[in-house]
């Protein structure tokens, strides 16, 4: 398959690495400037890691030229829905996910359960943290606020997630450390004692390889998916 990378930093390069172990050709790198729609025309589908501020744009280019998309830039969801709407309106494919490896999109699920069982204990009460690399740039992390949604689903009583201490509400606490490539905690903690919920990703190899899969699942659908619907879950 011909891949197109946008975002050429920690993420891109080792997309760029793990797509050629799996026999996939790197056509285009776009790393800011003017996107190249000419030399993109080769790309059977783009991969976009780039940064906050940057990725609705580029995401609407890329799909306004019928080109598909996998995009895992967190901290931009503000623009997610037009995102959505404008892979309808052109019939090309868009999938973000927060995170891309098997074993979050296994956690995310089984903290989906664990939420719903630990509702019945008010006793104990829910929180994330997660620990990212110092040159992360958003907190809380995407896959945090995805955890904290996963949580809220069984705690329809709390008002949303909150980085602030607010008892109506979900708290999230983040902390920036070297070397963390994503460790995400949720805590259910009463007066006596504390339950802890831990993924902890050892590199950036997950994260890569299932954007990889993503790409090669996503040619050929039209509209906007996630990693459960590569990965069946
Ligand atoms: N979903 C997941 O599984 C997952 C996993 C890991 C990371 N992430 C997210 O992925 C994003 C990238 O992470 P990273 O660690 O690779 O960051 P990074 O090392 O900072 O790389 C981002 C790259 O994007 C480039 N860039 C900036 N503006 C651009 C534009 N307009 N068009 C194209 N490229 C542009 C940057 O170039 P300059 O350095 O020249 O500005 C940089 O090379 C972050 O939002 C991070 O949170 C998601």
């Amino acid at each position: 398959m011909n891949i197109a990378i946008i975002g050429y930093g920690r993420m891109g390069k080792t997309i760029e690495r793990i797509a050629q172990t799996r026999g996939h050709h790197i056509v285009h790198i776009h790393n800011g400037g003017p996107m190249d729609l000419e030399a993109l025309k080769a790309a059977d589908v783009a991969i976009e890691f780039t940064q906050p501020e940057a990725a609705a744009e580029n995401i609407a280019a890329l799909l306004t030229h019928g080109i598909p998309v996998v995009s895992g830039t967190t901290g931009w969801l503000e623009h997610k829905a037009s995102m959505d709407a404008l892979a309808e309106q052109h019939k090309v494919g868009f999938l973000h996910a927060s995170n891309f490896s098997l074993g979050v999109n296994l956690f995310f699920v089984m903290n989906e359960k664990l939420a719903a069982m630990m509702h019945a204990y008010p006793e104990f009460k829910p929180g994330i943290h997660e620990i990212h690399h110092t040159g992360k740039k958003d907190a809380p992390s995407g896959t945090a606020i995805t955890a904290a949604e996963g949580v809220l689903q069984a705690y329809k009583e709390l008002k949303g997630w909150t980085m602030n201490e607010d008892d109506q509400a979900l708290r999230i606490t983040a902390d920036r450390l070297d070397p963390y490539f994503g460790t995400h905690e949720v805590h259910y903690t009463s007066d006596i004692d504390t339950i802890t919920f831990t993924h902890e990703a050892k590199s950036r190899d997950g994260f890569a390889l299932g954007a990889v899969m993503a790409a090669e699942w996503l040619p050929g659908k039209a509209g906007s998916f996630g990693m459960r619907d590569v990965l069946n879950l």
